[in-house]
C-alpha cells in the first residue's frame, strides 16, 4: 500500500484551472508539519499564494530577475525571453503556489562557520522532509504537485515581492492543483546496487 503511494507519485507540472479548497490546503500543510525535524525545531515556513494578483506579481518579479541574470551571462535574448515566458506561465498557471522557506530563528547558534553551516543544512534537510510529506499527501488526495527550485536563485526577490519576514530563507516553490497530466510514466531510478554499499 505505502509502496504503491510512493511509487505512483509523480511530479505533476500541468493543472486544471479548478481551485483547491482551503480545508484541503490546510490538510496538506498540516501533513507537512508532521515531518521529522532537527531538534524538532520545525524550521519550515510556508507562504501560500492563491490569489491571481499575488501569483502574477511573483511571476513577474522572478521573471525580471531571471532576465537580468541570464543577460549578464550573455545568453541569447530570444532564448532568455522564451525561458522567462515559460517561468511566468508556470507560476501563473498553477492554481496554488506554495513558497517554501526555512527560518533559523529556533535553530541552535554556533560561533564558528563550520557548525553554523551544519545547522543550516539541518534546517534545509528538515524543510525538504516537510515538502516530501506535502507532495505525498497531495498525491494521496488526488492532487498533483511539483517542487521547483527557482526561489533558490532569487531569494531576495521572493522575500521583497511577497513581503516575507527577512529571516525566511526561500527554498522552493511547490506548484499544486488538480492534475491535467499523468506525469512521466517511466521515471527512471538508479538501481539499488548503484546507490548502496552493503557493508
Ligand atoms: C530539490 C528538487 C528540485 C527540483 N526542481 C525542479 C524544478 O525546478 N522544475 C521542475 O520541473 N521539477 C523540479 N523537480 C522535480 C524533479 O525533476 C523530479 O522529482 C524528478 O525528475 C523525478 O520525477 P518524479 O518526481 O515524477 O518521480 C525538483 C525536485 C527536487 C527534489
Amino acid at each position: 500500500m505505502i509502496e504503491n503511494v510512493l511509487k505512483s507519485r509523480r511530479s505533476i507540472r500541468r493543472y486544471l484551472t479548478d481551485s483547491v479548497k482551503d480545508d484541503v490546503l490546510h490538510k496538506l500543510l498540516e501533513a507537512a508539519t508532521w515531518a521529522p525535524s532537527a531538534h524538532n525545531k520545525q524550521p519550515w515556513r510556508f507562504a501560500v499564494l492563491q490569489d491571481a494578483f499575488q501569483k502574477e506579481n511573483l511571476a513577474h518579479a522572478m521573471g525580471n530577475k531571471l532576465r537580468f541574470d541570464r543577460t549578464n551571462d550573455g545568453d541569447d535574448p530570444e532564448i532568455i525571453e522564451r525561458d522567462v515566458a515559460k517561468s511566468l506561465k508556470l507560476i501563473e498557471g498553477s492554481p496554488i503556489v506554495i513558497v517554501v522557506c526555512l527560518s533559523m530563528s529556533d535553530m541552535d547558534v554556533y560561533v564558528d562557520e563550520h557548525r553554523s553551516n551544519a545547522e543550516f543544512l539541518m534546517a534545509v534537510q528538515s524543510t525538504a522532509m516537510a515538502v516530501q510529506n506535502l507532495l505525498l499527501a497531495a498525491h494521496t488526495m488526488g492532487l498533483g504537485a511539483c517542487w521547483r527550485c527557482a526561489p533558490l536563485f532569487c531569494a531576495e526577490t521572493v522575500i521583497d515581492t511577497l513581503k516575507l519576514p527577512q529571516n525566511w530563507h526561500p527554498q522552493a516553490l511547490v506548484t499544486l492543483g488538480h492534475p491535467d497530466e499523468d506525469g512521466k510514466t517511466t521515471p527512471s531510478r538508479l538501481s539499488l546496487s548503484e546507490v548502496t554499499k552493503w557493508l
